[in-house]
Order: C-alpha cells, then sequence, then structure tokens
C-alpha cells in the first residue's frame, strides 16, 4: 500500500498542500504546532473515514472558508485509486462526501481501499487510560481486514440504542420485557460477530507484539489477553436483564469488553515505566500492522507521530531498524536528532512550518 500524492485544501491549518512523499521512509521535521499531527490525520482518514481524534469534524476545516478537502492518491497492488474526503460545514451540522474514482461512497465502504496503521501520542492512553481507546484500537484495525466488521458495528451501536431506550420504557412501566426479544436476539447474533473477529484478531497479535517489544526492549516480556463478554452471551444477557432494566442500559456485551495490557506479567498500566508503556504502544501498533499484512498480503502505511520522545537511544534504534524493513513510512519528530545518519541518507527528509511543507536537502 504506497500514498503517491496528497492534496488538502483548508485542512486544520493547511490552506493547500500538494505533497508526494517517497515510496519508503520520509521523515517530517517541524517544531511544536506546525502542522505535523494534522498531516498524519488527514492521511489517516484515507483508511478510517472520520479522524481518529477530533470531537467534531468542523474542528477540521479551516478558517479559510466552511469546508475542507482532502484528496489522495493511493497506491494498492497494480491498482491507483482516487479517495477524496468532502467536509461542508452548514451551521451546527458538518456533511462528508467520500468518493472514491470518483463514485460516492458510505463511510463504512470506504476502509480498505487505503490501508494504514496509526501511533501517535494519545495512543498512550492504550495502556494508561480505560477500555475504550483499546476497543478503538481493534475497531480501528479490523474495520481495515474483516469485510463486513465495520457495518457490524454500527448494527451494534443501533440495537444497543433501540434497546437501551426499549429498557428505560420498560422501566417506566410502558411495555413489557417481550418487547426486547427481537433485540435481544439482535444482539446475541451481532456480538458474536464483533467478538469472534476480536478473538481472532487477539491471537494473532499477542506473539507478534511480543515479538516486537522484545525486539526494542531486549528481551521484555509483552503479553495481550482479550477480555470478551461472557462465553454463553444469550443467557448472560438473559440473566442481566433485572440490572439492564435498573440502569437502562445494556451492561454485557462488545461495547464494554477490555484488552488486558502485561508487562513482564503485570498489569502494564501501574507497572510499566513511561518509556515502557510507549515500547508496549509502538509494538502494538507495529503488530497491527503485521495482521494487515499478513491478512491482505500488503503492508499498510505505517504513520508514526513522534515516537521516538521518551524513549532511550537503543530503544530508538531498535525500533527505527523494525519500522525502515519495509513499506512506506511516514514519522515525524520536532528534531532531527534522534534519527541515525546513515537512516536519514535512504530517507525523504521534510520541513513543516505553519501548514507548509518543503522537501529538506
Ligand atoms: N481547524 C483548524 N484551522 C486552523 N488551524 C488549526 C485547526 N485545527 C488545528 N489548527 C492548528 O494547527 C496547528 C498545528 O497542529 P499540529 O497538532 O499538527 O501540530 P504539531 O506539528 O503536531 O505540533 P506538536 O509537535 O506540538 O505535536 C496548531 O497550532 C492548531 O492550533
Ligand atoms: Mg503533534
Amino acid at each position: 500500500m504506497r500514498l503517491r500524492r496528497l492534496q488538502l485544501r483548508n485542512h486544520r491549518n493547511y490552506s493547500q498542500l500538494d505533497l508526494t512523499p517517497g515510496p519508503s521512509l520520509n521523515v517530517f521535521i517541524g517544531a511544536n504546532g506546525q502542522g505535523k499531527t494534522n498531516l498524519l490525520e488527514a492521511v489517516s482518514m484515507l483508511a478510517l473515514s472520520s479522524s481518529p481524534r477530533a470531537r467534531r469534524e468542523s474542528e477540521l476545516v479551516g478558517p479559510a472558508g466552511p469546508g475542507s478537502r482532502i484528496e489522495a492518491e493511493v497506491e494498492s497492488g497494480v491498482t491507483t485509486r482516487e479517495i477524496a474526503i468532502t467536509l461542508a460545514v452548514e451551521g451546527e451540522r458538518t456533511h462528508r462526501t467520500i468518493e472514491v474514482d470518483g463514485v460516492r461512497r458510505r463511510a463504512f465502504d470506504l476502509p480498505g481501499n487505503f490501508r494504514a496503521a496509526l501511533f501517535w501520542p494519545d495512543d498512550l492512553g492504550l495502556v494508561k487510560a480505560g477500555p475504550e481507546l483499546r476497543r478503538r484500537f481493534l475497531n480501528q484495525m479490523l474495520v481495515q481486514v474483516e469485510p463486513g466488521y465495520a457495518r457490524a458495528l454500527a448494527n451494534l451501536r443501533r440495537v444497543l440504542e433501540q434497546r437501551n431506550s426499549l429498557l428505560k420504557r420498560i422501566a417506566a412501566g410502558e411495555g413489557g420485557e417481550d418487547m426486547l426479544e427481537a433485540w435481544n436476539h439482535e444482539l446475541v447474533q451481532v456480538s458474536g460477530e464483533i467478538v469472534a473477529a476480536r478473538t481472532r484478531a487477539v491471537a494473532e497479535l499477542d506473539p507478534e507484539a511480543a515479538r516486537c517489544h522484545a525486539e526494542i526492549a531486549s528481551g521484555e516480556r509483552l503479553e495481550i489477553q482479550y477480555l470478551a463478554p461472557p462465553q454463553n452471551y444469550a443467557e448472560a444477557v438473559h440473566n442481566s436483564l433485572a440490572e439492564d432494566l435498573r440502569r437502562g442500559t445494556t451492561s454485557l456485551g462488545p461495547h464494554r469488553d477490555d484488552l488486558l495490557v502485561l508487562l513482564d506479567g503485570h498489569d502494564a498500566r501501574s507497572y510499566a515505566s513511561q518509556g515502557q508503556q510507549r515500547t508496549a504502544v509502538v509494538s502494538l501498533k507495529l503488530a497491527e500492522a503485521g495482521l494487515i499484512e499478513r491478512r491482505t498480503g500488503e503492508r499498510p502505511v505505517l504513520l508514526l507521530d513522534d515516537v521516538l520522545s521518551e524513549l532511550d537511544g537503543e530503544r530508538r534504534g531498535a525500533l527505527l531498524a523494525e519500522v525502515a524493513a519495509g513499506g512506506q513510512v511516514v514519522i515525524t519528530s520536532v528534531e532531527v536528532g534522534p534519527f541515525p545518519r546513515d537512516l536519514i541518507a535512504k530517507a525523504m527528509v521534510w520541513m513543516v512550518s505553519e501548514g507548509r511543507i518543503t522537501p529538506c536537502g
């Protein structure tokens, strides 16, 4: 997979960008607040259809007008595709239009046309924060490799909304429990699909993440375990009905499950140091890239935002060696200092300043 060309119009602090990245390692250097993360965010949207960080889509639109556009030429095997994501802000609402080769697509049909694995500092929450980020990590990977997964997630959201609103009505005396039956059935079915995909993925990620982590952190032992909903989910949903009615929400299901991240056998959240946590998260992301490559036969573009800070020299070297092993890589940093000279000699280096990008050297 390769990003051949990227054009941004009024996207965050980029008024006009036209970038042709190199086929292997691309290093973007820039001071704080110049647009490095904004660039990676735009590229990751091509893979995921929405921004992994914006709380409101209107945040993405720059000051030059009520709309923005991301346009890209991407190469997958022998096929080249044009992907365009347009945002138009109208009052409180933002309309998003997605096109592939000029044909309108729904958001859940975009993933798969371009695949990327992204690390950015927010991802440190994968170890430190609550389970939502860990579920999002699995989801963002799986929408790119499992046809039907994005649709299953959309179905799960719909079923939960309907079921939760019925729970509240039943609790308020506006109906009987039999009203839930059809929704329980759908919930169990769609959950089964999601949990099966996550179970397979974690079984595949675990040894790969462990290998990457041991490689970068000479011998430290990383392990991940999937904390899935109960085995007999249909029965569990039945048994938790009283609790669900009391709380007005569905207490069990894939919207609640989690990943346990262990370092040398201890919960990494409280046990691992800052640099060790960062190494663990980067290893998970490299394992994600490996999984996408095995499943699709093609390495995703690796997007690494400010990945080197907090890592000691040895970890930086091992990480860069792992990263530079193949495929297209986009990596940002505030300074060029941490990169070994021979690596920089092989890379395309760019300077990012005030929403403009220029080749360096
Ligand atoms: N919609 C927007 N319109 C204009 N500018 C924006 C918009 N959204 C964000 N910005 C600005 O973009 C700038 C660059 O942000 P970005 O996060 O890409 O910086 P960065 O180069 O990654 O910096 P750091 O090294 O601190 O992480 C910020 O100063 C921010 O205020
Ligand atoms: Mg940044």
